[in-house]
């Protein structure tokens, strides 16, 4: 694991689209996998700025949504697919055409998981994975107990989950589904590279849990200590819970030059 701690979300933000953009030089057409939450958003911003400058160009590229809740209209502004379109596509160059997600409305959702999972194996695997992390350490909505070998499958959300998430409901939990379809630990595995930003003191028991403590199900995050090419952007507080940061700091300072994030 690479763990990058910066001041700022912008700094973090600028990390990830640096990577982004190395990565739509080498290969236009790559696939990303896109997250939702909060977390994410000041990448969304920073590559839509690029894009706008005219440095960079998400054109050709395809992207993968983690996950979708079951159940909600498809108008829905909290359905995972509307909040990809306002917050990513709206800002960037990337054809809507080419974004895909779960369809949460499926009548047989364990079949629209299988047919979502083979289309990503389709489209040649995810180049580069986007993640946030919850409180609980979850990534995507694999929630705890999750099998850390699990495909794109439906999900029962947890209590705390739908809490946190009620923010985005008018505070009122009840609005919060109680179902998605979420990419598993396994899919997740299986990208090219993977970039998660955590920012905020409320993250920082989850992040030290992910990268310090046990490969558990029971911090699904904690399974990215198997991923061979994992980037861990992290503000202060974030990072505040972690025993060896500064060794972290140090690896980040020695890092040998010509590596993949170039800075
Ligand atoms: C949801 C999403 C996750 C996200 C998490 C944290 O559970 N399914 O992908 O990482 O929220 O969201 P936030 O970044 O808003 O804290």
């Amino acid at each position: 694991m690479e763990i990058i701690v910066k001041q700022t979300e912008h700094e973090l933000a600028e990390v990830a689209a640096d990577a982004i953009q190395d990565l739509v030089e080498r290969k236009p057409d790559a696939v990303l996998g896109v997250a939702t939450g909060s977390s994410p958003l000041p990448i969304y911003r920073e590559l839509g700025a690029r894009v706008k400058a005219g440095t960079m160009s998400l054109a050709r590229a395809k992207a993968y949504q983690l996950d979708e809740y079951v159940g909600l209209p498809a108008d829905h502004p909290q359905g995972y697919r509307n909040f990809v379109e306002r917050e990513f596509v709206a800002i960037t160059d990337i054809e809507s055409r080419n974004v895909h997600g779960e369809n949460g409305q499926a009548q047989d959702l364990i079949a629209e998981c299988a047919r979502y999972e083979q289309e990503i194996v389709d489209a040649g695997g995810i180049d580069l994975q986007i993640l946030g992390i919850g409180v609980d350490g979850h990534i995507a909505f694999n929630e705890p107990g999750t099998s850390l070998g699990s495909l794109t499958h439906p999900a029962v959300l947890t209590e705390q989950t739908r809490r946190d998430n009620a923010r985005f409901f008018d505070g009122d939990i009840t609005q919060v589904p109680t179902h998605a379809l979420t990419q598993g630990v396994g899919t997740i595995l299986r990208s090219r590279t993977a970039v998660l930003i955590a920012t905020g003191a409320n993250k920082a028991d989850a992040v030290a849990a992910m990268v310090e403590g046990p490969v558990t199900s029971l911090c699904t995050g904690s399974a990215l200590q198997l991923h061979p090419n994992v980037k861990i952007l992290l503000d202060e507080p974030a990072a505040s819970k972690l025993k060896n940061l500064d060794f972290y700091r140090e690896i980040f300072d020695r890092r040998p030059e010509g590596t993949w994030l170039g800075l």
